[in-house]
């Protein structure tokens, strides 16, 4: 008996892992995320046992602890139970918490990594996060802390860094991340990317600046990208035909 913390990727079933793919359609249980494309959900087999634990920001939702004690009931009582989330399971999605309460009761785990939105979600917009020149490395950052919870980061030394800084979790506060970043020093003009359901056939993009970032409503869910490479779009290379294949 083992429950498998598996990684959907960011939304398109081609990006799914050939193990996650090969878990989907063997397993007895999958307990999932709301961002997991809804075309990876439709590879559950009908015998199995789907789970919807989906969080939804700004609705009332079930809470982390009733999420744990899902698993371990599913995990003491079936074979193979994967736990399916968005992405990576372990970049923002809770995916220690969920191995601690396993292990606790004695229920053993695996991960499966997952293609994560943060990167995905620019290349998906053409935009190469470490291109040579503009950007020596990446920060990855959550705009949401614990309800209560002061902000542990440091908004003004991100906003030094020089790295393309992209911000998960930031629809809702990208106005405040935008200030955030301001006070802190970063250029006014700093070109932002907005990537919306990102790999899906639903994804748009928007191309502001920090200054511009949060006056208008930024749609959930979004990764924003936020640095001289969120300027370049790759797909209008000539050479590339307009098109990236992830
Ligand atoms: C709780 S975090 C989980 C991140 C996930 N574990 C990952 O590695 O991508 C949820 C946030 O991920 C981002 N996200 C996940 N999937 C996305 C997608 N397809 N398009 C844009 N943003 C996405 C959004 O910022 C969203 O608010």
């Amino acid at each position: 008996m083992s429950v498998h913390l598996v990684g959907a990727g960011p939304g398109d079933p081609g990006l799914l892992t050939l193990r996650a793919a090969e878990l989907l359609r063997r397993c007895d249980v999958v307990v999932h995320d709301r961002l997991c494309g809804s075309e990876i959900l439709d590879m559950i087999p009908p015998w199995a046992e789907r789970v919807d634990v989906g969080k939804t920001p700004g609705a009332p939702s079930i809470s982390q602890h009733e999420i744990n004690e899902i698993l371990v009931d599913r995990g003491s009582r079936f074979d193979c139970v994967v736990r399916l989330k968005g992405g990576d399971p372990f970049v923002f999605g809770r995916g220690a918490e969920e191995i601690e309460a396993l292990a606790a009761a004695g229920i053993e785990t695996d991960v499966v990594p997952g293609i994560t939105s943060a990167i995905a979600g620019a290349a998906a917009a053409g935009i190469a996060i470490t291109t040579r020149g503009l950007a020596s490395g990446f920060t990855v950052v959550t705009a949401r802390q614990e309800p209560g919870a002061e902000d542990t980061l440091d908004w003004s030394a991100l906003a030094k860094l020089g790295t393309t800084l992209v911000v998960l979790m930031g629809a809702r506060l990208a106005r405040r991340v935008a200030e955030r970043l301001l006070d802190g020093g970063m250029a006014p003009d700093t070109p932002v990317a907005i990537v919306t359901e990102a790999t899906l056939p639903t994804q748009t993009e928007t191309r502001t600046t920090l200054d511009q970032l949060g006056l208008e409503p930024v749609p959930n869910p979004s990764v924003l990208v936020i640095g001289a490479v969120a300027a370049v779009d790759l797909r209008r290379v000539p050479q590339l035909n307009g098109d990236i294949r992830l």
